[in-house]
């Protein structure tokens, strides 16, 4: 089934065609960060009427670098939620618009859903397995039973993971967002240079915070304003994602072991960050279990991985309707 899939759910318009829910045709980003870092983070009404520009415009680069036309589609597949309320109706309006136009069933999908999936457009993999949802709005823990079926075990109480690096970066004065400037200074840094707190590792359960590493910079900035220029920052950023990396790493293999399961899926835009990467790859060798990351070109949101749960839920009997609201809080 060739699915023409949207997402708009945040500070990215991306539309993609994909075939049975596993080869991409095409997946084009259009990103607004360029727009939103001048404010230093997202601002909702710019990001809605930013994707209003680009949401005709990108479904059109997608169709043609996939080299097919609207009569080649079988059905669309749409981010519902969650995400900002204003962002999430453009991209729904233009699914709908297209699906009523086209006469072709609508598939809304969950974010979180498609962040989880999208290692399926790159490789097979089996069921169950534990997932790690890890961006700017999400740090949750999931056993995935098979599509649909996903148990929650854990999740922020506070801050997303991506969410506090995107906060420290703005702290020490780089731009927004700051996660992949944090992990390129973090490499040049000494992890252990400044100790950071790490929330939650004592407690039982699968439960996240990050908002006390936060905390703990901001404190350290306050003391110590040199410490966000050179030659200190790379220090100060490679603690404080040492703080979360292990946070992250051994939160998530705990959860793997008590659930047995030997396959860790790591996916959502801070599954971009090198050490993170770097850390969950060992820990798999150690403990003998499988980590998948996706390409980090699927960690971040794109339209692609929404076609992915969009076929399974069709080949499963969905009749794909078009009536359907955004939800911009919506539990998976
Ligand atoms: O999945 P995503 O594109 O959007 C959301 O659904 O939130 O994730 C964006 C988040 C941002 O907070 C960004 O700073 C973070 O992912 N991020 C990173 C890295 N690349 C992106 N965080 C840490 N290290 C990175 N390399
Ligand atoms: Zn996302």
């Amino acid at each position: 089934m060739r699915i023409l899939a949207i997402e708009s759910s945040c500070d990215e318009t991306s539309a993609a065609v994909v075939c049975d829910g596993r080869h991409i045709l095409s997946n084009i980003v259009s990103s607004q960060v360029d727009i939103h870092a001048l404010y230093g983070g997202v601002v909702p009404e710019l990001a809605a009427r930013q994707h209003l520009e680009a949401g005709p415009l990108v479904v059109e680069q997608a169709l043609q670098q996939a080299g097919v036309c609207l009569s080649d589609i079988e059905a669309v597949a749409v981010t519902q939620g969650p995400g900002l309320v204003g962002a999430l109706l453009v991209g729904l309006s233009l699914a709908k618009g297209i699906a009523w136009g086209a006469g072709l069933p609508l598939v809304g999908v969950h974010h979180i859903e498609g962040h989880i999936l999208a290692p399926l457009l790159e490789r097979d993999l089996a069921f169950p397995f534990l997932a790690l949802a890890v961006s700017g709005g999400h740090t949750h823990l999931y056993r995935v039973e098979g599509f649909g079926q996903y148990h929650l075990l854990g999740q922020t109480l506070d801050d997303a993971a991506g969410e506090a690096f995107d906060k420290v970066a703005k702290m020490c004065g780089l731009a927004y967002p700051g996660g992949a400037l944090i992990d390129r200074l973090a490499a040049q840094g000494d992890g252990c240079r400044f100790a950071l707190p790490r929330p939650m590792l004592q407690h039982e359960g699968f439960d996240f915070s990050f908002s006390g590493i936060k905390t703990a910079v901001l404190t350290l900035l306050k003391k110590q304003p040199e410490l966000a220029l050179p030659p200190h920052l790379a220090n100060l950023a490679a603690s404080f994602q040492e703080a979360v990396v292990e946070v992250l790493s051994k939160k998530t293999f705990a959860a793997a072991r008590q659930q047995r399961l030997e396959r860790i899926v790591i996916a959502g835009g801070v599954a971009c960050n090198s050490g993170l990467r770097q850390r969950c790859l060992a820990l798999a060798q150690q403990q003998g279990v499988e980590v998948v990351f996706p390409s980090p070109a699927l960690c971040g949101d794109n339209a692609a991985m929404l076609a992915v749960a969009a076929e399974a839920r069709l080949q499963g009997g969905a009749a794909g309707y078009r009536s359907f609201d955004a939800r911009p809080v919506w539990p998976l």
